[in-house]
């Protein structure tokens, strides 16, 4: 069998991701129940969180313009904003390395709940651009999971762009199971 050059520097990524499993980075996770992360994290910290959700809206974006739909990014992106969603996400989880945030994992009970009482959605999710493809997202999310269960949820949801790869790899490798897709049209 003959594999193209594509396959194989594929298959060398893959292998590489593995053999080196033992050395990748261990982020301290942090679980915030309700206002606990707004009265936890440092200015600093939702500074880092905002850089975050930048960098998570400005892929969610070229995403959207690619079917036409223009997000507005500014105000989620800002401290300001960060505080409002933290305030509203009633499960909070915060990834940090060496003493600086390179993720974070918002959730929100307000999705599906006619449909599974007690959900917990998981919003919103994002690993710093330099260190993502290492594990981190995956644990972040088994994390989030891990918590919310020791607080006597059983329902988890989430929503993936189509496109996205990785965040469906992470749910996936979590336990999540397809069950919709969503369209929209803009015309
Ligand atoms: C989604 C995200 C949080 C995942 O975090 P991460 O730390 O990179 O995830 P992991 O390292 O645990 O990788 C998860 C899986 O996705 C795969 N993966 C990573 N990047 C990928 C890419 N660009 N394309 C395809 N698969 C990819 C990994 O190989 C891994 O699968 P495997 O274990 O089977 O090899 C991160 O990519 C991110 O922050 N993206 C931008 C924001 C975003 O899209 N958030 C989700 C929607 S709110």
């Amino acid at each position: 069998m003959k594999y193209t050059k594509k396959q194989i520097e594929e298959a060398i990524k893959y292998w590489e991701g593995k053999l080196f499993e033992s050395e990748r980075p261990e982020p301290a996770f942090e679980f915030y129940k309700g206002a606990q992360a707004l009265e936890s994290l440092s200015d600093a910290e939702i500074a880092e969180i905002a850089g975050l959700r930048r960098q998570l809206y400005e892929m969610e974006k070229k995403t959207w313009l690619g079917v036409g739909v223009s997000i507005p990014t500014e105000e989620p992106c800002t401290e300001a904003g960060v505080r409002e969603s933290l305030a509203e996400s009633p499960y909070t989880v915060v990834a940090r390395l060496d003493g600086k945030v390179v993720g974070f994992l918002l959730t929100s009970n307000e999705k599906y709940q006619f449909l599974m009482p007690g959900n917990v959605y998981l919003d919103e999710d994002c690993v710093d651009e330099n260190v993502r493809g290492l594990g981190i997202g995956t644990k972040m999310v088994a994390f989030a999971m891990k918590m919310c269960r020791a607080e006597g949820v059983r329902q988890f949801s989430a929503s993936v762009d189509v496109t996205n790869a990785a965040s469906e790899r992470t749910l996936l490798k979590n336990g999540f199971k397809p069950i919709q897709k969503e369209y929209v049209c803009s015309q």
